[in-house]
Order: structure tokens, then sequence, then C-alpha cells
């Protein structure tokens, strides 16, 4: 573990502040209880961010970023923020950090909580257990490729462009990270592409092949079109372990990957950069769901995705994974005792507050550390 445990705190817009809110009681805990503790910065992104200093993120708090072990991030954006400039919208100040950073890979699993397991929108018997690690690449492709823009065409047309690239590197590094977690776990690849229709899918499969044939032969690898995937996500779910695919594609799918687990507001995202010479790597962790302006600072916010990324930084970033297994057994438990967000809200089940939940959670984690 780093000697100096750096974490740069940015709650952003909406929701975020709310929900890391109940993160900073669980550090504190950690503090107190486990002697686990960090140097912590907080800081400003998004929309706060343009409030206070006009952009979605300050040189500072990206120096700040570039600084830390790891970040922690809220959520960004909101309908305050529409009229702002294209280049200075709040999600700016995120596409900016994931890619100063270079976060590569952006690990986002989706897993079914049997307590939860019937809120999901597909039958139990399809979604009971399951477990999907999804790689997305998050530095490349159609996001930042050029060129792009909006461009007059002189004849009363505009015509928008965006450019979907990827090198040998690019697609290599991220399927490595796919193979390694994949070791670890169910040992099976799903690589996803439209390499029928897309030169760079053509690639993509070309190059996850090669790497397979070269350093994980032993890990079960199958390529699979991403509309094709798409519809075996809702069909078959339990088939996938681990998957990896392209920015966009990996943007879209994760959010259909999630919402089978019944609620964006239990998952968690680790994006991870390249590893240095003693195997540190920077990365940055935060919830999958958005800022929920419509619930915003009504403390009625599912705390769990975000404090389950708080559990992720524990395992990659800072090799507690003891104490990242406390906080998730201590969801686990608050959720079989009954105790539901509106989220998640069911039948039978009482409902309650974000600052509710962050309580029952740390009662969970005392009992666990007793
Ligand atoms: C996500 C989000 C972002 C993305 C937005 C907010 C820019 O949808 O993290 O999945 O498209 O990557
Ligand atoms: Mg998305």
């Amino acid at each position: 573990m780093p000697a100096n445990k750096k974490l740069l705190v940015l709650p952003g817009d909406g929701i975020g502040p709310e929900v890391m809110r109940q993160v900073r009681r669980v550090i504190d805990w950690m503090d107190r209880k486990r002697g686990v503790s960090f140097d912590i910065t907080e800081g400003l992104v998004g929309g706060a961010a343009i409030d206070a200093h006009g952009v979605p993120l300050t040189d500072e708090t990206l120096a700040a970023a570039m600084a830390s072990d790891a970040v922690l991030l809220g959520a960004v954006g909101g309908p305050k923020w529409d009229k702002v400039a294209f280049d200075k919208r709040p999600e700016a100040g995120l596409l900016t950090l994931r890619k100063e950073l270079a976060l590569f890979a952006n690990l986002r699993p989706a897993t079914v909580f049997d307590a939860l397991v019937d809120a999901s929108t597909l039958k139990p018997e399809i979604v009971k257990g399951l477990d999907i690690m999804f790689v997305r690449e998050l530095t490349g492709g159609i996001y930042f490729g050029e060129p792009r823009g909006i461009e007059d065409m002189g004849n009363g047309e505009r015509r928008g462009v965006n450019t979907q690239t990827y090198t040998t590197t690019e697609i290599r590094r991220v399927a490595a990270v796919a193979f390694e977690l994949a070791r670890k776990r169910g040992n099976k690849v799903h690589s996803l592409e439209k390499g029928n229709v897309m030169e760079s899918g053509l690639l993509w499969r070309q190059e996850v092949t090669r790497l397979h044939q070269e350093e994980y032969s032993d890990v079960e690898l199958h390529h699979m079109l991403a509309d094709n995937a798409a519809m075996q996500l809702v069909r078959n779910p339990r088939q996938f372990d681990v998957i990896v695919t392209d920015n966009l594609f990996g943007d879209i799918l994760s959010d259909e990957a999630a919402m089978m687990t019944g609620s964006l507001g239990m998952l968690p995202s680790a994006s991870l950069g390249a590893a240095d010479a003693n195997g540190n790597r920077k990365a940055m962790y935060e919830p999958i769901h958005g800022t929920a302006p419509d619930i915003a600072g009504k403390d009625l916010a599912n705390p769990c995705a975000m404090l389950l990324s708080f559990a992720m930084a524990l395992r990659y970033s800072f090799d507690r994974a003891e104490e990242a297994g406390m906080i998730e057994a201590s969801i686990q438990r608050v959720l079989s005792g009954g105790m539901r967000t509106a989220d998640i809200m069911a039948p039978g089940m009482a409902r309650c507050s974000t600052t509710v939940m962050g309580d029952s959670i740390l009662r969970e984690l005392d009992k666990l550390s007793a």
C-alpha cells in the first residue's frame, strides 16, 4: 500500500454531495476503527466548478487529481448547465479527468444482490446470482477521435462529424485488463465489436485474438457482435463473466447490464490507468448513476453505489480487500434486514433516507469489526 494515501474527493453535482457525505462518514470510521487513514483533499468538478470558477475542471483540481493515489467522484451535470458552451459543459470536466489521467480501463461490475433480485425488470430466475464485470475502454474511440465537430456546408446544410479510431496499443492494454480480471473470476472473456461493419471493430477483434494467443490462451475467449450482445444480455445474461468492449458500446451496454440488476443506485465503477514500476495505477472511482437532479438535496438518494465505489478504491488502489469486503458485507446485511432507499423500495420493506441508510451501514460495520 502507498505510504501516503492521497485521496481527492470530488462530490460534483446533484446527489453527488449527499452520497459522498456518507462515504466521508465511512472514511472517518475506517480511520477510527481500522487505523486506515487518508490524506484527503476536496475539490469541485462539473457544474459546481462552473458556478465557482467558470470551468468544469480547474487546472488546480486537475493537478490535485494527478498527484492523488485515487480520485473519488460523485456525479456531474444537470439541467442548470444546459445552456453552457459544449466544451465547457459539466461532463467535459469528467472526460478531461479520464483523458488526462489516462484512465483507459473502466471496470463496471453488474451484480445482483440476492435481497434485490425482485427489483430487476427481468425475471428472478434470469438474473439471480448475476455477476458480470464490464471492462469498457475509456480514453479512445469515438469519444475522443479526430476529426470531430459540426461544420457548415455552406448550402444551408450542416454536418456533424465524429471519428472512431483504435490503435493496437489501445486495444491490447484494455484487453489485457479484461483477461487478467477473468483469471481471478470465471476465466471467460467476451469481446464485443461491430467488425462486420467497422474497420476499427475488425482491428479490435484481430488484436484481441492475437493477444489471447500470445499471453492468455488459458482464458476462454468469445467474440460477439455488439448488437447480438445487447440481445444476449437480456436473453441469458449469466453466460457472461468478463465483457470487454470499446468506449461507446461500453457506455451503452453497461447501462443495459446495470439496469438488469434493478438499481443504478447500487453500482460502482473504477477507472484505471497503466501500472507504474511499483505496480500502482492512477485511478478514479465513481458510481454509475448520474446526478438525479429531481431528488437532489432531499436526502432520498441511495448512497450504496458511492460507498461501493469507495470499497473498490480500497481494493484496487489501497490493497485493503478486507475493509472493502466489510463495506460490501454491511450493505448486504442492511438490505437483507429490509432497509430500502426509494429507488429500491419494495412492498413490505422499510423505506429510509440517505442518512439513515448511512447510519445502518455504519452500525453493521461496527458489528463486523467488534
Ligand atoms: C458514463 C456517462 C458519461 C459517458 C457521460 C456523463 C459523459 O454516461 O460514465 O457512462 O458517456 O461516458
Ligand atoms: Mg453512460
